[in-house]
């Protein structure tokens, strides 16, 4: 690790209107992006700009503790120091292989001016793409088990800027979609929260590293102000800790175009190195599982004649894994627990124990001869005291049986999670709070011990804890494909897989689960559900839509009808060397390149919303003096989602890096392009055209 340190600050005191003042201040390493921090009458405040104009403006920082004096007030600077960090770090898997973590830090320490004075460190970290701020509370006499009752930092925006989000405090988790508002029509909102400033920049707030606090949801307090609003247990603090304490990094990522928010690392820097020594038995991969047909209402998770966990369907989806090269086969209502309202008697599932009609011996060892993996799927109902007490046994389990990947789930409506208080009492937590975030390391931790990887739906949301336990692979936490098959509301709307990008996925990887090719679902259970969307549009998800887990969702037998845009399916990778946005307006459109980490491919997904476009596509992403093949599946000429979404075009090109290309993409439509190496053959072949 390269690390240098350098003088790169100034620290002045001036006098504002006869008040003491003392100002800190720090810049990214190019010098366009600067954090101030302003101790005036005992109170820090921070500030952010870029290229000499506002972004943030004096905002407040400090805690609100229970039984004591605030930690806000009466602060003096003790110290100060000041580092310059430039190293490279490599994700084992991800969509970037090698990283960049490049930043200026200011750390100042707080001392109170009171008798029995009290420490507060706050750390600044000036990357080019952003600023992270943390809190840090040493070990120290006046301060050990305390209470949060809140977090007053506040994020004061300069101006009434747009911002997209999804509103906090709504017990369906994060599942919804996203609204588009300026900041002074906004009341309570989760975070990732981006906004676009008025004269077109890209803010996206949100934070690294949540471990062991609450989770941070932001209310208005002032026309463009948030102040943080940690999610509370149910008695009502915030966050029950002790010193030394470390808060979750508080985000600020910030770009010149949509894209620019893509491909910021900055969460992933401000996490912790690689915990696990060994990362060999963690492999990306694609799957099918016992899964859609249970949204579509065709089979069932729980017993009966219409179960789908049974031996000889599992049979059947590793067959087919195995025959199309996917490493794995998701079993979902294998185990006991699902007759009758399980989202409301979660304590009734048992991890150890399939139903009569599903014999894990025999599908386990199936599975291994065909050189697949069982993905076992762990429901908990919510019920998370019943989960944790089978907790070991059940990766345990996993473990015995091959299943290196388990899915877990939390769907628990209005009671929220329940808790057995001090007192023995019942209590419903959400699932954003403490309690929750604790359960949800806990999770990856347990599974890491028996080498299991981890997607989780109901999750946490993601704050770039996979550098740290690159077990935890890809989660759900937003409005997936699921919402096609059931939901009344006509399901996502063709502008949500053009605002994810931009939002939920700034946080993290998302089992948003693509490829559904059966769109139009007449013949159905749900003959009043359609997926809004054209074929080759789900095809361009697997690029824009970035998992390390990647499922081919829809049902063997679509795909065995249509196996030429199955194709697409079977080559792309989920694990990247590289990736580039060539378009983005966010809820509008997006066009993303990934280098394959394994071979000289490229891959184009390109979506659009309701309207069609035609975008062009400079090719100099390709490596320079090489011919490539591009194989196309666009949509067709006539394709419209609403009229005739199956209408596909899938051709071949051969093409250099010297060229562009135009993406015709249909009204809700998208494009997928594979980019291969191309040989003598097919330069004879397409080299005419
Ligand atoms: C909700 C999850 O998102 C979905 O994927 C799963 O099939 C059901 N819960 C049942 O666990
Ligand atoms: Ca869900």
């Amino acid at each position: 690790m390269h690390k240098c340190i350098t003088l790169f600050f100034l620290l002045f005191i001036v006098n504002i209107h006869n008040t003491f003042a003392s100002e800190l201040h720090v810049a990214s390493p190019d010098g366009t992006i600067s954090a101030e921090v302003i101790l005036q009458n005992g109170e820090v405040f921070y500030s952010i700009s870029r290229l000499n104009r506002p972004l943030i403006e004096n905002s407040r920082l400090g805690f609100v503790i229970k039984d004591q004096a605030s930690l806000s007030k009466n602060w003096e600077i003790a110290s100060s120091n000041e580092e310059s960090v430039d190293e490279m770090w490599m994700q084992p898997w991800g969509e970037k292989k090698n990283i960049r973590n490049h930043y200026h830090e200011l750390k100042i320490n707080f001392k109170e001016n009171t008798q029995r004075p009290r420490q507060m460190t706050i750390v600044f970290r000036v990357f080019n793409d952003g600023v992270g701020f943390r809190y840090v509370i040493p070990q120290q006499q006046q301060l050990h088990n305390f209470e949060i009752m809140d977090e007053i930092t506040e994020f004061n925006l300069a101006d009434n800027y747009n911002a997209w989000f999804i509103k906090a405090y709504q017990w369906n988790r994060y599942e919804y979609l996203y609204q588009k508002k300026p900041i002074n029509e906004i009341d309570s909102v989760h975070t990732p929260i981006t906004f676009e400033t008025k004269n077109g920049l890209y803010l996206s707030i949100h934070e690294a590293a949540l471990t062991d606090y609450s989770s941070m949801t932001l209310k208005r307090t002032s026309d463009h102000g948030f102040e943080a609003d940690l999610v509370p247990w149910s008695d009502g603090v915030k966050v029950k800790t002790q010193t030394p304490l470390k808060t979750p990094w508080r985000t600020i990522q910030i770009a010149d175009t949509p894209g620019g928010l893509i491909t910021s690392y900055l969460i992933l820097n401000l996490n912790e190195p690689n915990k696990l020594s060994d990362v060999s038995w963690i492999k990306p991969g694609k799957y099918v599982g016992i899964w859609w047909a249970m949204h579509l209402g065709k089979t069932t998770w729980s017993s009966g004649p219409k179960h789908g966990a049974t031996t000889a369907n599992a049979k059947r989806y590793i067959d087919f894994a195995a025959k199309y090269h996917l490493s794995g086969v998701l079993i979902e209502g294998w185990n006991i627990g699902w007759d009758g309202d399980w989202t409301a008697n979660g304590d009734q599932f048992n991890f150890i124990t399939s139903y009569p009609d599903f014999d894990i011996e025999e599908v386990s060892s199936y599975a291994a001869q065909r050189g697949v993996h069982i993905i076992g799927h762990h429901e908990t109902g919510g019920a998370v005291m019943n989960y944790v007490k089978q907790m070991e046994d059940a990766v345990k389990f996993c473990n015995k049986y091959g299943v290196n990947t388990v899915k877990t789930g939390y769907v628990n409506w209005g009671t929220g999670i329940k808790r057995l208080d001090e007192h023995g009492n019942l209590q419903g937590e959400w699932h954003h709070g403490q309690y929750m975030v604790q359960h949800y390391r806990k999770v990856v931790e347990t599974a890491a011990k028996y080498h299991i990887m981890i997607c989780a739906h109901e999750p946490i949301k993601d704050t770039g804890i996979r550098r740290t336990y690159p077990n935890m692979m890809s989660r759900e936490g937003a409005r997936g494909q699921e919402y096609n098959a059931w939901s009344e509301d006509g399901g996502n709307p063709p502008d949500h897989t053009t605002i994810l990008p931009f939002t939920r996925l700034l946080a993290g990887p998302m089992d948003f689960t693509p490829g559904i090719f059966d769109i139009l679902l007449e013949n159905d259970e749900r003959p009043n559900n359609r997926i809004p969307t054209t074929l080759a549009k789900q095809l361009a998800l697997y690029v824009v839509i970035y998992s390390p887990l990647q499922m081919a969702a829809d049902l063997p037998e679509n795909y065995e009808k249509n196996l030429k845009p199955f194709q697409f399916i079977v080559d792309v990778p989920v694990d990247w060397q590289d990736t580039k946005v060539l378009h983005s307006r966010i809820g509008d459109y997006v066009t993303i390149v990934r280098q394959d980490r394994n071979s000289d491919d490229w891959y184009l997904g390109s979506i659009t919303d309701e309207n069609g476009r035609m975008l062009v596509a400079p090719l100099n992403f390709l490596t320079e003096g090489k011919h490539y093949v591009a194989e196309i599946y666009r949509d067709g000429l006539s394709a419209d989602y609403q009229t005739n979404p199956l209408d596909i075009d899938i051709t071949e090109m051969l093409v250099d890096n010297g060229m562009t290309m135009m993406l015709r993409l249909a009204p809700g439509g998208g494009q997928a392009i594979r980019f291969r190496p191309a040989n003598q053959n097919d330069v004879e072949r397409l080299g005419g055209e």
